[in-house]
């Protein structure tokens, strides 16, 4: 009988490559998902990788009567794996209850539920934005967690001190929170990638965007950071690598009983690499020239940012192998793509 692994935000773009991974592992997954931040088309994706489909629940997990009721109708639910939140950092400023109470209260009802099993296991999407502007680099998991800068990030750091808590009360639950640098890139098959809604936030969508023409050119938002070239530096992580690292920590959490029921993880590759790199190492894989000019910095952006990624090395036995090429170029096919099913539904 296969373990049986609840994926929140599974048609999410993190979300939809653990499935995959999850399923090609064996794993039967549920995904619960309100598409408030995706496409059902995501559920074709994953079925047209992994030749299988997981089952899909569409309902939002601040619906705290729905949340009793998914594992009243699923007792054998093995693991959680929760991605479902809010994550634009911008937005979060603008609107901090909607990121309190999403963030938040949906976290607070899954534990409660899951609390009531015995042995739950519990992985936690968490953020390397906990660290704010780390004082060392590169940054170990032992960094102090600092005021977060924005309220998404601080929905973060609160929701690693509630599952921290639950674990200290209950010795039985068992959860690991895993700290993401910056995922980037997307399935090699291009059957399923990032699909921010609305202009997006983040770099490489942003890049992506305007390679294909979607948007005029890139803002490099600040050049004069102490850094070499002084625009910032981030560890890209290839989201086949995260998906992958998801699956050993769920393993972990499954196998090894006797070990802290509490751990936290940083994912990155433990190399940074800044935003000019970034375009450049963009522009030899696409064989695109890329419009940018250099705008003023935004607001909250910190300097720079990578992972020492010792702890995931020697205790889940993982390391992120994909090169920042391998995942725009992966980013790149993905777009393209998006654009060729675009045309061929107008
Ligand atoms: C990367 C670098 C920008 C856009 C955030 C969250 C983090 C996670 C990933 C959710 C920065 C620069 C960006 C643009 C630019 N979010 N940039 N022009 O801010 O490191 O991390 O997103 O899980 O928790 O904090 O990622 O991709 O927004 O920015 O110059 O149009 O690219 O200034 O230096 P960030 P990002």
């Amino acid at each position: 009988m296969n373990s049986k692994i609840l994926v929140t935000g599974g048609l999410g773009f993190i979300g939809s490559h653990t499935v995959v991974a999850l399923q090609e592992k064996g794993f039967d997954v549920v995904i619960i998902d309100n598409l408030s931040n995706t496409s059902i088309d995501v559920l074709g994706g994953i079925t047209k990788i992994s030749q299988k489909t997981p089952v899909f629940e569409n309902f939002d997990l601040r619906d705290k009567g729905r949340v009793k009721e998914f594992f009243e109708k699923h007792p054998d639910i093995d693991g959680v794996i929760h991605f479902a939140a809010s994550k634009a950092v911008g937005e979060s400023v603008i609107n901090p209850l909607l990121y309190y109470e999403n963030n938040l209260a949906s976290l607070i009802y899954l534990l409660k539920e899951l609390n009531k099993k015995e042995k739950p296991g519990f992985i936690f999407s968490s953020s390397c934005t906990v660290y704010g502007q780390a004082e060392e680099l590169p940054i170990t998991e032992d960094a102090p967690v600092k005021k977060a800068e924005s309220p998404y990030g601080n929905t973060k750091q609160i929701g690693e001190e509630i599952i921290a808590d639950t674990c200290k009360a209950n010795p039985g639950f068992r959860a690991i929170s895993l700290r993401y640098f910056n995922p980037i890139g997307a399935h090699p098959s291009a059957e399923i990638g990032e699909l921010p809604i609305g202009t997006p936030q983040n770099l490489i969508p942003y890049i992506t965007q305007t390679a294909i023409g979607e948007r005029e050119e890139l803002s490099v938002f600040g050049d004069d950071y102490s850094t070499p070239d002084g625009t910032c530096i981030r560890d890209y992580i290839h989201v086949m690598d995260l998906a992958r690292a998801h699956v050993v920590a769920l393993e972990r959490l499954m196998e090894n009983k006797e070990e802290a029921n509490y751990e936290v993880f940083n994912l990155g590759t433990g190399r940074g690499n800044s935003v000019l790199e970034v375009i450049q190492s963009f522009e030899k894989v696409s064989g695109e020239k890329l419009p940018y000019t250099i705008a003023n910095r935004r607001e909250g952006d910190i300097t720079a940012a990578y992972a020492d990624t010792t702890k995931a090395n020697k205790v889940l036995h993982w390391k992120a192998n994909l090169s920042l090429d391998e995942a725009l170029k992966s980013a790149w096919d993905w777009q393209k793509e998006v654009k060729r099913r675009a045309e061929t539904e107008n």
